[in-house]
Parts: C-alpha cells; structure tokens; sequence
C-alpha cells in the first residue's frame, strides 16, 4: 500500500512561499486505479514528485509499503524507486533512440543482462501492442503509440505502483479511451496500483475505483467512485455523475433520486416504479453511466408526493439493490 501521511511541501521563491501540500493524507490500496483530480495549481504535480522521491517534502511520511521513504539511505532509496514507474503528460522520450532502446533504457540503469533484457522488452511490446514498431523513432509514431512506450518503459522494471501524471492530456478522446482501456487491462493483469493525476473528472468516472479531489493542497473530498456516486449528498458523486437538475417539480409532486449500482442493478426499475405505485412520473434527469467498468443507473423522477407513493418507493429500496432519495423539502 501507498501512504501519504501529513505531508506538506512549501516552495519558497523570493521571499514568497507556497505551500503546495498542506498535510496530505492519503492511502492508496493496492491494485487500485486511484484517480486524483483538481484545478491547475492544486498541488497535483508535487504531490507526484514527492511520492517519486523527487522532491523531498517539508514534513510527513510517505510510506510504500509500510517503509517510509523519506528515511531510507540513498542506496535503498534508488531500489524501492524501481518499484514506482511513472508516466508523463508529453511521454518524455528520447528522441534520438528506438522505441527498443527507450523502453530498454531503465533495464540498462538497473545492470540488468542484455538477453534477459532483450526478452524483458519483447515482453512489454507485446503487452502495449506495439510488437511491430520496435525498430521505429518516436518521432515516427502517433502520440498515443509514443504514450504506449512510455508505458512499456515505465513498467520495464516490474514496479507495483505506476504514477501517471496527466499522461493522456496531450491526446485527443479516442486515444485516450484506449490507453485508459490499456491502463485498465494492465491494473487487472499485473496487479498494478496505478495513480492517475487529472483535472478532468470525467476521466476517472469510468476507469478509476477510487477518486480524491485536491484543492490548495488538501484533499476536500475522496472515496470508492461507485459509492461516491450513489450517494447523493456527495459533492464529489454528483460531479462524477453529471446530468441532476435543480429544476423545480410541478406542485404535489416531489423529487427522488433512483440510483442502481453494479452487477444486480435492475433494467426494469422504472416500470415497477410505475406498476407498484400505481401512479404516472416524470423522468426529469438521468441515464445509464459506465462507472469504474460497472453500469449505473441514476434517474431523477417526479413522483405524486403521497405517502403510498412513498410507501411504495421505501419498499422497492429495500427489495432490490436500489437507492431510494428523496429530496429535501
Ligand atoms: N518548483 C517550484 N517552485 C515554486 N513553486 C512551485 C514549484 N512547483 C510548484 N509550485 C507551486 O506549487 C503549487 C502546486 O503546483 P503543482 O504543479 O503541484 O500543481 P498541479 O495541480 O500539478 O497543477 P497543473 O494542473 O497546472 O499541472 C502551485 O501554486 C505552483 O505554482
Ligand atoms: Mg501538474
């Protein structure tokens, strides 16, 4: 497991200081695609660098598997890095090597052989499908292809976590879709806990299992996605799950929120609604969304505001995997 614990990280720049990470704490299980989203400027960025090692913050812990980084000597320091790989935004390759000799790079750091690299790298090409560009240049290659070695390169040395920051930002949405469905498949795979750095929340809605919002430093909110989403009170969960209104409802009528998670999630909730009540509702919002890979369903419904019809709702919630909220009068 990943652990931040009270970090905190001020810059000082004549005579000004900001502070970047005002005592973080966060914990990132293992194998899990942990989504940290915020504005530009909310300490995302250093927040990555401190869990690489490259920056050394002011005060706290950052523990990888219980082995706190920041007391480690030089020497063991270098190794436990090896198991943090790390992704960028502009996938920073070097320019005048293949797409072999990039990804074969960190192999050559580490003293490894060249046949146990060789088939190491013969490995990852496979992995990222990028089996039949090995001889290519980067500059030959599409930016999702390039963001595929910087993949490849990032995992040449097994690590168990793979930070990622803002490694799709500089790709349009198709190729992002992919190497958020690549990302994916490797997390499920290797076992991997990737941590993914984006201001775009959208992103994290249906690939990440848990999501954090940092702001000025701190983390305002975080969570499981899927139970961020079904609960309406989360801040965080409607912003993942765009699409509620705060139109008002006709008079006699009230405002519920329906939200079915996961695998037993029920296709014909809405007709039951219908059938068990015995009454007419309007669909004011709603959909079926892919979240963190599982369907919900979320639909805000006018409903006739009578106990039976409440009644009725209150039992449907507690017959099937549904959530049933109304909203506050
Ligand atoms: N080396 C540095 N020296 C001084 N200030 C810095 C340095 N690095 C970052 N900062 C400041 O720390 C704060 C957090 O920066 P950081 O790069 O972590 O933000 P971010 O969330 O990654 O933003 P973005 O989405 O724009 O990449 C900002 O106010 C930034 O100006
Ligand atoms: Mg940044």
């Amino acid at each position: 497991m990943l652990e931040l614990i009270d970090v905190t990280k001020t810059y000082r720049t004549k005579g000004r200081a900001i502070t970047a990470l005002d005592g973080l704490t966060l914990r990132v299980p293992d194998k899990a695609i942990f989504g940290i989203a915020g504005r530009s400027g909310a300490g995302k960025s250093t927040l990555i660098r401190v869990v690489n090692a490259l920056e050394r913050p002011d005060g706290g812990k950052v523990l990888l598997d219980g082995e706190d980084l920041l007391r480690l000597p030089f020497k063991q320091l270098r190794d436990r890095r090896r198991k943090i790989g790390m992704i960028f935004q502009h996938f920073n390759l070097l320019h005048s090597q293949t797409v072999r000799e990039n990804i074969e790079f960190p192999l050559t750091i580490a003293g490894i052989p060249k046949a146990q690299r060789k088939s190491r790298v013969d490995e990852l090409v496979e992995l990222v499908g990028l089996g039949d560009r090995v001889k290519n240049y980067p500059s030959q290659l599409s930016g999702g292809q390039k963001q595929r070695v910087g993949i490849a390169r990032a995992l040449a040395a097994k690590p168990s976590v793979l930070l990622s920051d803002e490694a799709t930002s500089a790709l349009d949405s198709e190729t992002t879709n992919q190497i958020l469905a690549l990302l994916t498949s490797i997390n499920h795979e290797l076992g991997l806990t990737i941590v993914l750095i984006t201001h775009e929340l959208e992103l994290l809605r249906r690939s990440a299992t848990h999501v954090a919002v940092l702001r000025n430093g701190r983390l305002v909110e975080q969570g499981q996605v899927l139970d961020l989403v079904a609960d309406p009170e989360s801040r965080l969960g409607r912003d993942l799950l765009p699409g509620l209104t705060d139109a008002p409802v006709a008079p006699g009528k009230v405002k519920v929120l329906i939200t079915a998670v996961g695998p037993d999630r029920d296709d014909a909730m809405l007709a039951d609604i219908a059938l068990d009540t015995g009454s007419r509702f309007d669909v004011v919002s709603g959909g079926v969304y892919e979240v963190s890979n599982h369907a919900v369903a979320r639909f805000e419904l006018a409903v006739d505001d009578t106990s039976q019809v409440r009644r009725t709702l209150g039992a449907l919630a507690e017959r099937k995997s549904i959530r049933v909220d109304f909203a506050h009068e």
